[in-house]
């Protein structure tokens, strides 16, 4: 069932209540105050915050940032957030250390039409997590109309992304949560053939569901990262002190049996004794000794893939296919995104996400090359999967 847009909705004079995703990096700064180390995810939703100031609605933001366990955690407070957009929107963003509650509703109270407010990580009370329908309703009656935009958090139950749509009478999406379900269906449900998905990262287990779902629409699954071993062990390859899901052996087997040859796994590796930037790195074909460890894909697997991705006509790409982190593991990460943007160049629609492949990407110099670079992690996944995302089905239906 479509939901309602901000097309639909008219926001002059109203308060608008925004679920952001704003669960960005954060470091320190010389003077030993926060600062947001990356802020792709604060940009992503200024599209929807500019559409509501320059209709003169109230804009108040709302946002979890780390997982603080239900309690105030300084170290997590979204002040620095606040002073960042005011910084990309050029206006004054207010904050407050508050969530919920008669001071925060008597500041809203005054507020002008087309002013931004940014109120406290609603993480610090345990009725987020726990969708508690009180805290649900505190946040309801900060709003008129309620705007779910945190793509990246979309699929958790919570009362900022799910228990809040209940209370209000109008609640629909934003404009970034249009654009990543527009992308990620089209790639989920009309991929152009030939389509390859490439999946990473360390655990086969974060990535069961995707696998399956992938394994049957795309005409090659690429595996790379940690989670190629689990599926080598599983094969009986030697994979030395790789990273290994063995309570996952099983499944693994039986993954790559129902794919039919769909799945491509690594056929060499790059590897070392530890996982280190002074190891001492070689290359391996197969088996991996038992004193070493698989910690990039190899030479021969980067050309395997990059002929794979040649002639693709839908890419959808999440997680590394090494620890990139480490310079002397990252080239068959470097590599997979130059192709994946080489793809792209020649016609292929792709679609990039999960917090590693994006900072990735980023560190490759590609990200203007692919077509929809996405603000989710598990959101992501979750959606390919087929799975519902409690924070779209509780919005209004159009
Ligand atoms: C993310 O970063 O994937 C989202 O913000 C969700 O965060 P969470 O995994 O802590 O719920």
């Amino acid at each position: 069932m479509p939901k309602l847009t901000l097309d639909d909705i008219d926001v002059r004079g109203q308060r608008v209540l925004i679920r952001v995703d704003f669960n960005v990096p954060l470091d320190t700064s010389e003077d030993g105050s926060p600062t947001v180390a990356d802020d792709t995810r604060i940009r992503a939703a200024l599209p929807t915050i500019r559409h509501v100031l320059d209709n003169k609605g109230k804009v108040i933001l709302i946002s979890h940032l780390g997982r603080p366990g239900g309690q105030p955690n300084p170290d997590l407070s979204l002040a620095a957030v606040a002073d960042h957009l005011g910084t990309l929107l050029d206006e004054r963003v207010r904050f407050s250390s508050n969530t919920v509650g008669d001071t925060v509703e008597e500041v809203i109270a005054g507020m002008n039409d087309g002013s931004v407010i940014l109120l406290e990580n609603t993480r610090f009370d345990p009725g987020e997590k726990a969708n508690d329908e009180e805290f649900s309703k505190a946040l309801a009656a900060l709003a008129d109309i309620y705007v779910n935009d945190a793509f990246g958090a979309a699929h958790r139950a919570h009362a900022s992304t799910a228990g809040v749509a209940k209370y209000v009478d109008t609640a629909a999406m934003g404009r970034l949560m249009e654009s990543e379900i527009e992308a990620l269906t089209r790639v989920r449900d009309t991929p152009d053939h030939p389509m390859v998905a490439i999946l990473g990262g360390a655990k086969v287990s974060d990535k069961l569901g995707t696998i399956r779902a992938l394994s049957k629409t795309a005409d090659h699954l690429l595996i790379g990262g940690a989670m190629s071993y689990t599926f080598l062990k599983a094969l009986g390859r030697e994979v030395g002190r790789s990273r290994v899901e063995e309570d996952r052996l099983d499944t693994a087997e039986s993954l790559f049996k129902e794919a039919d040859g769909r799945i491509v796994l690594p056929n060499d590796h790059v590897v070392a004794d530890d996982l280190d930037e002074d190891a001492e790195a070689s290359v391996v074909e197969d088996n991996i000794p038992e004193d070493l460890m698989g910690l990039d894909i190899g030479p021969a697997t980067v050309d395997t893939y990059r002929e794979a991705l040649s002639d693709a006509k839908t890419i959808v790409w999440n997680g590394p296919m090494g620890v990139f982190e480490i310079e002397q593991f990252a080239k068959g990460t470097m590599e997979i995104a130059e192709a994946v943007a080489d793809a792209t160049d020649d016609g292929a629609f792709s679609v990039v996400g999960g917090g590693d492949s994006v900072s990735a990407l980023s560190r490759s110099g590609f990200t203007d090359r692919i077509s929809h670079v996405s603000t989710g992690g598990g959101a992501m996944l979750t959606l390919l999967e087929g799975a519902e995302l409690p924070g779209i089905a509780a919005l209004s239906d159009a």
